[in-house]
């Protein structure tokens, strides 16, 4: 949890050239904040020549982050320079061909194959999946142990978004917890915690595109399904992918579509139980709901970093930033920019500007399914509120994720 009162030092005893906010103590340790708070006021471009990831650029500003994002011609995604998360994508070469999916692609590609996807969460099946939702979720409710301590991770968080990506992959229920653990595999470094080595993860990533070849042969062959799957298999744009490349684009779906929900599911339970006159408030006045979903994920910031790799000389607030460097996006950070967001650090679930976050990105990777993911956290608060009075979190979650995961706060996931 990330809990302003363990913090030290104060940031203003921060030796500024020594900062490395990619230090994974500074995360296991939950001491992150007074860092970005100095970078933002003091060197909101910041260089940091030594790091576990080589060197890179920290952008902390919600401003900056926005400028490099809207410049996708300078700042590449692209798999090939280095992908999207600080640790270099490109160790995950298979033969000849490197892991990529739509987010790890610049234009045109990526354009082309984002519009092979996105139809499945445009507002008119968003309607549709609704009723689904709405009664998944009551029933996960409906079947908590009462008067009991239960894993909400693994009883709600996980379960609610796992079931929501099997729908939309049509992915065969009885084995969804597959969808999870390669999802999990994705968003963690091999030795911490679920995979003990490279030649595991890779292992299993194998299975995963055996296990997804097989639903695309069978999707290829009929004409009315509309789920992830069949849109891949059927689109001209992705119909003739390489291997890697619909492997890469079946990853970004299950991370995507499972860890950023699962964990503001997660992340919303710690801000009730630190800040529970906000719970008392959504009570009383349920006309705040989406307005708590936009605090919540603004608050949590399921994803705390996306990088970028500048494939020109550029210069940013006086700072050159060189061709070929990494230049890193601090969500976490820019949310909580108090230029942008007054008390930045107080969980306000009427604050009047948390619909302007940056937790879904800007610009042309701007996250596709975001519409489906504030929907299903706006029904699982409204059951959430007809079960909770009060929130008591009986266990910290244990940090398992690495600096390298898109989703460093996906610690929270214990
Ligand atoms: C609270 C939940 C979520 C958060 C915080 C989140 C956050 C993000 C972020 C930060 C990006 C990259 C944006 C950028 O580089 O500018 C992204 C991209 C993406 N997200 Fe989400 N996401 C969430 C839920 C979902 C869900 C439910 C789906 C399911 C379909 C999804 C699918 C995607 C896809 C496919 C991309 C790649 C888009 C592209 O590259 O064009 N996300 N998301």
């Amino acid at each position: 949890m990330h809990s302003p009162e363990v913090m030290t030092p104060s940031s203003a005893d921060i030796i500024l050239d020594k900062i490395n906010v990619a230090d994974i103590d500074l995360w296991d340790s939950q001491r992150f904040w007074p860092f970005f708070e100095r970078l933002r006021r003091d060197d909101p471009v910041h260089y940091c020549a030594d790091s576990a990831y080589g060197p890179y650029w920290s952008i902390t500003s919600y401003e900056d982050i926005l400028a490099i994002e809207a410049n996708h011609r300078v700042f590449s995604s692209a798999s090939k320079h280095g992908g999207v998360i600080i640790h270099d994508d490109l160790t995950m070469t298979f033969g000849n061909y490197v892991l990529e999916g739509i987010i790890t692609m610049d234009p045109p590609r990526h354009q082309e194959q984002r519009a092979a996807v996105s139809g499945i969460v445009a507002r008119p099946n968003l309607a549709h999946f609704e009723t689904i939702i709405r009664e998944r979720t009551a029933r996960v409710f409906n079947n908590l142990p009462i008067d009991q301590t239960f894993d909400w991770v693994e009883m709600i968080s996980v379960e609610l978004t796992t079931q929501m990506l099997a729908t939309l992959l049509d992915f065969p229920f009885e084995d969804r917890h597959m969808l999870t653990r390669w999802s999990n595999i994705a968003t963690t470094e091999p030795g911490q915690g679920i995979i003990i080595s490279q030649e595991q993860r890779i292992k299993e990533f194998k299975e995963c595109l055996f296990y997804f070849t097989k639903l695309w042969r069978e999707r290829k062959q009929k004409t009315d399904g509309f789920d992830l799957v069949s849109m891949l298999s059927q689109n001209p744009a992705t119909a003739k992918m390489n291997p890697m490349n619909f492997l890469g684009n079946v990853l970004v779906l299950i991370v995507g579509g499972n860890d950023t929900t699962r964990n503001s599911m997660t992340g919303s339970l710690v801000a009730f139980q630190k800040f529970p006159e906000e719970l008392e408030k959504l009570k009383k006045n349920p006309a705040l709901l989406d307005n708590a979903v936009s605090e919540i994920i603004r608050w949590q910031t399921p994803i705390a970093h996306m990088r970028r790799t500048a494939l020109e000389d550029f210069e940013l607030r006086g700072k050159k930033i060189r061709k070929g460097d990494k230049v890193v996006m601090w969500y976490v950070s820019g949310n909580r920019d108090e230029t942008i967001f007054k008390n930045a650090d107080v969980f306000d679930i009427e604050r009047e500007n948390a619909r302007r976050h940056l937790a879904f990105g800007f610009g042309i990777h701007r996250c596709m399914g975001r519409g489906l993911a504030e929907l299903q956290l706006k029904i699982f608060l409204t059951e959430l509120l007809k079960y909770i009075d009060r929130v008591e979190i009986m266990h910290e979650p244990d940090a398992q994720c690495q600096i390298s995961c898109t989703d460093i706060q996906a610690c929270l996931c214990g």
